[in-house]
Formats: C-alpha cells, structure tokens, sequence
C-alpha cells in the first residue's frame, strides 16, 4: 500500500470533502441504484447537498455490476480529486447462492467448509461490485429471544473466535490489492451486543470488564488477528455508555490496546442515535463523541457533515482526528486497488457466469446438510424408507422463505423447496402434500387437507418453522415457541397415531414444548439457504448422515433464558437427583439444564467412545498434557463424530466455568472403524481473566472431560504444576 500517495492526496483535501470522505449513504442517494438495499434505520432527509452527495465516500447496499459501474463512473466525474466511492453492503451468509445462516454454519463444525463458503459470497459480491461486507458477525449469544442469534455462530467463545478467523480468512484471502475476488471484512458488533437485555433489539448491555473480556471480546479479536480490515460499532450501551461514543471501548482498547488502525464504521444512525441514548443533547455533541471516541465513517446521518467544521473551527475538535480518519478511509481503498483499478471486480460478464453458478449452489447444498442437527430419532424413525408413503405437511412443505434473514441479494424463487426435492426423489405416488396451516393461522379447510393426505400415509413429515423476518435484526421475540396454530397442528395429527418426523426452519433456539415431546424424529435445518431443500431430502432419505451439533443450547422453557453451557457452579448447586431440594440454585417448575445441551446432535450411526487416557496426572509448561480417546462406529453406516474436549479449573483466583470447550476433532469413521483421537491441553488452555485482569493460569487442579456434547462426557482430573 502506497501511504505516502495517500498522504499527499490528504494534503489538497479541503476540509469539506475531507468530511464527506467520512460520509456513508445508502442506495437510494445514488441515480441508477434500481434497489434500495436493506434498509434498516431511519430514511429522513439528511439534509445534504447534492455536491455533498458527490463527495461522500462509500455507499452501502449497492450491488450489480453494470449498477456499481455506472455509479462509480459518475462519481469519478463528479468528484474533484478522482477518489473513488467504496460500495459496502451486507454479504452476511451468500450474495446470491445463498449458504445456511450462520448460527447454522456454526453447528457443521466445519471451518473449512466455513472458509469456503465466505470465499464463494466474496467472489460472488466482488464480481457484482461490492469491495467490503459488514461481516462476520461475531457477538457471543445466550438469548435465543434475540432476532440476531440467527447471524452469530453461537455461545462459545472459542468456537466463535476459530469462525471468525474462517471467516475472514475466506472473504480476505490473503493479497486483498491483486485478488479482486475477494472484499475486505467488517467485524461486527463491536461489542457485545449479543448481551442485549431481555434479548430485545438495541438494548442496554451491562456486564464486568472480566465478562467482556473472558467471553465476548476473543471473537472479535480473533477476526482482527487474522487481519480483518474494519470494525462496526454495536447500537448497545456498554457499561452505561452506547458503544458508538464509547472511548474506553474504541481508543484506549480497540486502537491503543489491540493496536487496531483500520476503518471503525458506526451502525446505521448510532452516531445521531447517542441523542436518544441520552449521552448528547444534540447533534454537534453525538459528532463530537463519536469522533472522540475514533469512529471514522458515519453511516447514514449526518452529525459529521453539519458540525465537524464548526467544531474543528471552534477549536473542540482537533483537525488531526479528521485527518487520522480520512487517511485510514483512504488507505482502505488504496488497499482494494481502487485508486488504479476503481470498478475492481465488477465485471458483468463473469458477474453472469460465477453468480448462482452450479459450483457454488453444490457447496452451498454441502454446507446445509452438514449444519442441520438431528435432535431426536426415536425408534429410528429415520432415514426414511424409499417405499414409505409420506404425506409432507406444513406451512414449510412449499414454502420458499428458507434463505433466511439477511439475505437481501438472494432470490427466494430461486430456492429448492423441501416438496420439490421430495418429489425429484421419490414417486409421486409415494408424497402427499398439503400446507396443514400457515405459520401463524390454521384454517379447518387447510387442516382438512392435512388430515386427507395423512390418512393416506405411513408417515408424516412437518415442515414447521417461524417466517424469516420473526428473526434477524428488529427481529425479536419474548415467547419462543412455534406459532400456536403449528402446536395445534401436530396436537391434531398426533391423534393419528403415525410416526411424525418433524424439520424445523427457524433462526433461533426455540422452546420446543409441544414438538419434541410429540414427534418421533425432529430436524433442525435452520435456515438452510439456496439448497435447503435437497439438503434436507439428503438427509431424510439417509443419502447424508446428519453430523450437526448445536452450538447455542435449546432452553427447556424461555424462563431458563439466559441458558448455556459454561455457566458457574455457584455456592449452592442443584443435584437433580435430589427433587425435592429447596435452598439451592434452582426452579422449581422447571430444569436447570437446558433441553438440548450445546454440542449435542444425533447421527443415523453410533459412536462409542473408549477409556479417557491423560499421558501424565501431572502437567507443566513444559510438558503439556496429551489426552487420547478411542472413538469407534459401532453403527451400519459411515457418519462423523464431534468429539469434544473440555477443561474445568476446580478452584480459581475468580470463579470458573463448570466446563469450557478448548478444542475438538470432527472425524469421519466407516461402519466398524476405530480413530484414536488426541488432543493436547497446553498451558495457554488454561488462561483466564484474573480479579485484577490478568490473562495468566495458575496452578492447581483440573478436570477434563471429552464427549459428543458438552453434557454426556467423561472427566479425568490432572494437575497443573508452574
Ligand atoms: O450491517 C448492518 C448492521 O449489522 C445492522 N444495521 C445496519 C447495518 C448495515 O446494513
């Protein structure tokens, strides 16, 4: 990157289009923009000029590689020094081939399909014009009554940080100036705006520096170390003060701390957002803040552009912090190649060639049927006989609404349905189809159908599920059940007395009161994107043994919530055996554990594991400690295991987690075969956050546990000796 060019096209910026450098619009403000993009904030009037418009920086939810031409040709025009426009927008699971959402994609445990599938939304936005995507999305989530779950690969810290670096590693690539296939990212929210209280939308996030630090920051700074380019604001509040005006958050941690100097975007409105937060009385002090705080692009208001110049006159603004900003815009851009070649990528000939190609829906078919969970078989229900006579119902037997949110650029029409992959599958004689209810409504007429094709059958499969935008940003919901009129649904046909094998498409966790206790076999597939339905069909019919596990626990009741796998002991712990037990932690309408634990998935085949074998009692820095398991198909086909190591600290300087994952092995075993397995727990494993902050271990003892899912493991205990 060629900063010193950037340095002196600093230099005969005046102060005005310095300040509109800073300016992010979305599509609408630009003449040829044939979309709107997802709009998600407040449309008003910014009240710029059209030369403002000229001189803005970067545009967002623009895509199309003949549109961004277009618009980023005008804008050479029109722009005095010739810098060219960045188009960001939001490639969060796919630009066209749209892959599962990412809570999905978390429970495939697969990061190198990960990698792939970001490398292939890159190549696909980059060749239709877009340069930066704001992802991944990397909040830590325990609230499943959180719309934005669905964007977050789950609860774990350390999962999370090996997807971010995916992630990354897949939309970057590694020579972001050459590669024009790839965009720069944009890590997001920073921070933890997965804490939202209440999981409700924008909410107030209170928590201990430890807890930030322990558990919601590693993510996102395992996204910067693998050398993310930027940085998004959370809408939140953290520690009283909204993220966006947050200096201790953005300056003394974010830029002095982890050394981060690239581009730091605010959310949409956030900066003039910190009026309603309460933390500026008007427009000019939400500048100031957020300027102080080092947020370098506002994104669609307009504080900078109306009061920079006053405050940098007055002298309450330093020129230099504009100065900074700019040059970090700048160098971005420089980075992207675009000063040499301004339209990059975009190129509409390979645009119609790589876009949706067959190559990338057949990675995105892989991705969904690895990220689906089966989480319950009884009888093995499943897979499904080729004879069998099947009557799909459901508001998701025919339903298209299977990308998932923020999928904006996808074409639902475009989807595979889960009855169009049934019917490429099996006779027509053998699948009856009939849509049972709607997702919020039952008719006696759409139920009577249901129970015409029922009768009919051998078994019954639901397609159930809540519809995309019950999810997402702005998405959010204090009851998580199913709609009541899919629970009346199942109560109905469970009358039947046939096997039900439900599929659920959902973007979150739900409370599954009246759908796991009913069915016999239950699927989660999410929101399983372009492919969804043959993925599915893959699995039902046992061509793909499922291989998902979750990665956010399944609450027993949503007044569990918060519920999730590294939680603490406490000073009065529940045993549940002991039912009748008062003064301990617990409920007495209701289980501590969650219903599903994080980890937990099933398979069509059966993995035992062998004895649990440390090569010492006794580690040290020097000798870490190898821990072995046999792990052996013991089932009559192949299938892949999870096999999962974690680590309890028995007695800490601050309290520790009962469990926390350090590592995992995804392994593929043939019917019969056996795979040693090894992990090494090093010294760094056991690092924590001490009462006076310190990322240090200490000595002492610890257990280790190893199974399928975080809850049915097998522990040994070792010391740790400094
Ligand atoms: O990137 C998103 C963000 O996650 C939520 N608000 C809007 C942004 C731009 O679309």
């Amino acid at each position: 990157v060629n900063r010193q060019k950037m340095v002196d096209l600093l230099k005969q910026m005046t102060l005005e289009e310095k300040i509109a450098q800073l300016l992010q619009l979305a599509a609408p403000f630009y003449d040829g923009a044939d979309s709107d993009g997802v709009i998600t904030g407040p449309m008003k009037e910014l009240g710029i000029t059209e030369d403002t418009v000229r001189q803005a920086g970067s545009a967002l939810g623009l895509a199309g590689a003949e549109k961004i031409k277009h618009i980023q040709q005008t804008h050479l025009k029109n722009n005095r020094l010739g810098i060219p426009l960045l188009f960001m927008a939001d490639i969060i699971h796919g630009f066209k081939t749209i892959f599962p959402i990412p809570l999905a994609i978390g429970c495939s445990w697969d990061l190198e399909l990960a990698e792939k599938s970001a490398e292939v939304a890159a190549k696909e936005a980059a060749v239709s014009g877009v340069h930066v995507t704001f992802a991944p999305m990397v909040d830590l989530v325990r609230d499943p009554r959180w719309g934005r779950v669905m964007e977050s690969t789950g609860e774990d810290p350390y999962l999370n940080s090996m997807f971010a670096r995916a992630f990354v590693r897949g939309f970057q690539g590694d020579d972001l100036t050459n590669d024009v296939h790839r965009v720069a990212a944009c890590v997001k929210h920073f921070a933890a705006y997965g804490l939202a209280e209440g999981g409700r939308d924008y909410n107030t996030v209170d928590l201990s520096e430890r807890q930030l630090r322990e558990y919601y920051l590693p993510a996102y700074k395992a996204a910067l170390d693998e050398g993310c380019e930027m940085v998004m604001t959370s809408f939140n509040t953290v520690d009283s003060i909204p993220a966006t005006a947050n200096r201790k958050l953005m300056r003394n941690l974010l830029r002095d701390e982890w050394g981060f100097d690239g581009v730091l975007i605010s959310d949409w409105a956030a900066i003039k957002e910190l009026i309603p937060h309460g933390v500026a009385a008007n427009e000019e002090e939400a500048a100031y803040k957020a300027i102080q705080a080092g947020v370098d692009i506002e994104m669609m208001t307009s504080t900078y552009v109306h009061h920079m110049p006053d405050l940098i006159a007055s002298g309450k603004v330093d020129e230099a912090l504009i100065d900074e900003a700019v040059l970090r815009v700048l160098l971005l851009k420089e980075k992207l190649g675009l000063f040499d070649n301004p339209l990059r990528g975009a190129d509409p000939e390979v645009e119609r060639e790589v876009v949706f190609s067959q190559e990338h829906r057949s990675i995105s078919r892989e991705m969904a049927a690895k990220s689906c969970v089966l989480l319950k078989n009884e009888g093995g229900v499943l897979p499904l006989q080729r004879s069998s006579r099947i009557a799909l119902i459901g508001p998701f037997a025919k339903n298209n609404d299977i990308l998932g949110n923020w999928s904006w650029t996808g074409v639902k029409d475009d989807a595979v349905r889960l009855d169009q992959a049934l019917s490429a599958k099996i006779s027509d004689s053998l699948v009856a189809i009939a849509e049972g209810s709607s997702i919020e409504l039952m008719t006696e007429e759409q139920y009577s159908e249901a129970l015409s094709a029922a009768e009919q059958a051998d078994v019954i499969v639901l397609a159930l599920g809540e519809h995309s935008d019950m999810s997402g940003e702005g998405g959010c919901r204090a009851d998580i059940k199913l709609p009541q009129a899919q629970l009346e649904l199942i109560a109905r046909l469970k009358q039947l007395d046939k096997p039900i094998v439900a599929v659920l498409f959902n973007g979150r966790p739900l409370d599954l009161h009246g759908v796991y206790d009913q069915v016999d076999g239950l699927l989660e597939a999410w929101y399983p994107g372009s492919e969804g339905g043959a993925a599915i069909a893959e699995l039902l019919y046992g061509d793909v043994n499922p291989s998902g596990r979750l990665t956010m626990s399944f609450p027993y009741s949503v007044g569990q919530v918060p519920v999730y796998y590294n939680q603490f002991n406490t000073g009065r712990p529940h045993d549940p055996k002991d039912v009748d037990a008062r003064y301990v932690s617990r409920y007495l309408d209701a289980p501590n554990a969650p219903l599903l634990p994080f980890g937990y998935g099933l398979s069509y085949t059966s993995f035992v594991y062998g004895e649990l074998v440390l090569s010492e009692d006794i580690m040290t820095v020097e000798r870490p400690l190898h821990v072995e398991v046999m792990v052996t198909n013991t089932g009559e086909r192949s299938g892949e295991e999870v096999v999962q190591l974690y680590v309890r600290d028995i007695a800490g300087d601050v309290v520790r987690p009962l469990k926390e994952l350090k590592h995992f092995a995804k392994i593929s075993l043939e019917p019969g075969e056996s795979r040693r397995v090894t992990f090494t727990i090093t010294e760094e494993d056991l690092r924590y956050h001490h009462a006076d902050l310190q990322f240090t271990s200490d000595p002492g003892e610890f257990a280790v546990f190893v199974g399928s899912n975080s809850r049915d493991v097998m522990e040994r205990r070792f010391h740790f000796v400094q």
